[in-house]
């Protein structure tokens, strides 16, 4: 295929969205409790790492980065994830702690998009997590410094071999500066696909520590 005909099929390619409504009445008052009823829909309709989301952060020159990763636990406090401490993203959040995450669920023609605070969770949620992972990924962890340049894939594998022969035999304990985030909420949007892109959009945002709900226009 050309790139003259990929090019035409980005450029032409369209498909209408199925008529599933969501509406006002239909949404939960309680946003989390309605992520969880989409996030149970999610897992029963195939959907590759339904956890997944993508995670907007934003430096303190205002530029933002954005990646995927995983939505590891949720609650009424909000969402958990993993990861580095000295990333990008670790450094974004101490810089500025506002961030977003945005969960896309295209089989469902579904999408979620979070805004909130972002804090790391205490030493103890970490810890039982980095536990409860693989050994390999724990391992991982010691030996990748994430978001830093490195030299090439040999200087990674090398740092593998010494965190694999100091840890032999023993338990791994979590690096201080690998453990989880929380994103507290403070809005939430549900958004469902509908045909001629009359899409339905509500929106949660916490007023006073309640959440009051309303219909965006698509
Ligand atoms: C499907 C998928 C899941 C991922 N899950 C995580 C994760 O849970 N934690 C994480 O730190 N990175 C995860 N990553 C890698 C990130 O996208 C990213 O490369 C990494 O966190 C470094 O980002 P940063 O340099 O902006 O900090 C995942 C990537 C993909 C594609």
């Amino acid at each position: 295929m050309s790139l003259k005909e990929v090019k035409k099929y980005i450029n032409t390619n369209r498909r209408d969205f199925a008529d599933k409504p969501f509406n006002e009445e239909m949404a939960s008052n309680d946003p989390v409790e309605q992520y969880s009823i989409w996030f149970k829909e999610a897992m029963s309709s195939n959907i590759v790492d339904p956890y997944a989301a993508c995670l907007s952060t934003v430096d303190n020159s205002g530029r933002p980065s954005s990646r995927i990763l995983y939505i590891r636990d949720f609650n009424r406090d909000g969402f958990i994830f993993y990861t580095n401490y000295d990333s990008k993203k670790g450094s974004d959040i101490l810089e500025n702690n506002y961030g977003a995450l945005n969960v896309f669920w295209g089989e469902l023609e579904r999408q979620i998009r979070i805004k909130g605070l972002i804090k790391k969770v205490d030493d103890s949620t970490s810890d039982k997590y980095f536990n409860d992972r693989p050994r390999a990924s724990q391992i991982g962890a010691w030996a990748s410094d994430q978001s830093q340049k490195i030299k090439n894939r040999k200087e990674l594998e090398s740092k593998i071999k010494f965190y694999e022969d100091k840890f032999k035999g023993i338990n791994i304990p979590r690096p201080s500066n690998w453990g989880g985030y929380n994103l507290s909420p403070y809005q939430i949007e549900f958004w469902q696909g509908r045909p001629s892109r009359l899409h339905d959009r509500i929106l949660y945002v916490k007023e006073n520590n309640q959440w009051v709900k309303s219909r965006l226009s698509p």
